[in-house]
């Protein structure tokens, strides 16, 4: 077996395969599919400083080799979190809590009642997210507005902050530059494309709010070119995320170079997807002759 150990910022990972936020619950759910201690992490459900009762149905769609949500981070609020999910995050993994918000301040604040879990060694910040009428994607797509939030939560939170960004920017690198200098310790990339569909019989948008985020492998080639793109621009470690599916398709993102993987969507068709993603980078490393993940991390030339 290779070794496939990789370090995010302080936190070290058994191997570089995490889930999605928003597709994989707490982890919790999907335990009757996946022995959570064979995951690099489980990055849970988007965790905002208030609940939320998100967007009203129907906010999924399905569309070719991919789906539209705009779910709008339902969550119960972190407090919530705090006191009754938490103590239930007690497997042999890193948990990873994903946040978000709708001020710098808000951001702020829900990282640090974060900060105080000692079993969470590092939060993810959402500052891409499509869904949401308030901050949301409005943080992401300027790279003032992002090292604004960046700077913010820094202060708050003194373990691994990964910035979460968004692919629906004409220029990517420069938002990845700006929250590196404002103090990322990683970056996570993509999130959704901002996507529509259009029910022609009823002659109506299908989404409640008319636009959703597309994922899943309708989204790889984008997706991958932005991780390369960031990986070749910034020093901080890049996870690759966006229509991973197989073992194959986390390999093309490590190579070029992130230095984890993400898999979403893919969990809604197989639940124990991301574990057979871990044993298949295994296996690629093991037929070509590498010791390490490590060894793989950005080779494409
Ligand atoms: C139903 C659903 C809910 C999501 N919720 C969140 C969320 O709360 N926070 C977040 O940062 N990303 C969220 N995402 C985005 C995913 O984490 C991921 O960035 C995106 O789906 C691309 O990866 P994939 O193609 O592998 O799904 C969500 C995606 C889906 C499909």
């Amino acid at each position: 077996m290779a070794d496939l150990r990789v370090n995010i910022g302080a936190l070290e990972l058994r191997n570089p395969v995490l889930t999605a936020s928003g597709t994989f619950g707490y982890g919790l759910e999907f335990e009757d599919f996946v022995d959570l201690s064979e995951l690099g992490g489980v990055i849970v459900k988007g965790t905002t400083l208030q609940p939320r009762q998100g967007n009203a149905y129907p906010r999924m769609a399905e569309t070719a080799q991919g789906m539209l949500n705009c779910v709008g981070l339902q969550n119960k609020g972190v407090d919530y979190f705090c006191q009754h999910i938490y103590p239930r995050l007690t497997h042999d993994t890193q948990f990873v809590v994903n946040v978000s918000g709708s001020s710098p301040e808000d951001y702020a604040e829900c990282a640090a009642r974060v900060a105080g879990l000692e079993r969470i060694r590092a939060i993810e910040l959402n500052i891409s997210c499509p869904n949401v009428r308030d901050g949301g994607m409005a943080f992401g797509t300027s790279p003032e507005a992002a090292a604004s939030v960046v700077e913010a939560v820094r202060q708050a939170y003194p373990k691994t902050l990964i910035v979460k960004l968004s692919p629906n920017v004409t220029d990517i690198v420069s938002i990845a530059r700006a929250v590196e200098a404002a103090g990322a310790d990683a970056v996570s990339l993509i999130n959704t494309l901002m996507g529509m569909a259009i029910d022609a019989e009823r002659r109506r948008r299908v989404l409640s709010i008319g636009t959703g985020g597309l994922s899943g492998p309708a989204v790889k080639p984008v997706a991958l070119r932005m991780v390369w793109q960031v990986a070749h621009a910034v020093s901080i470690p890049v996870i690759g995320l966006g229509g991973i599916s197989t073992a194959t398709d986390a390999v093309e993102f490590l190579l070029a170079g992130a230095t984890a993987v993400e898999v979403g969507t893919a969990n809604f068709l197989d639940p124990a997807i991301s574990v057979k993603i871990v044993r298949g980078i295994d296996e690629y490393l093991t037929r070509h002759g590498y010791a390490s993940v490590k060894d793989i991390i950005g080779i494409c030339e």
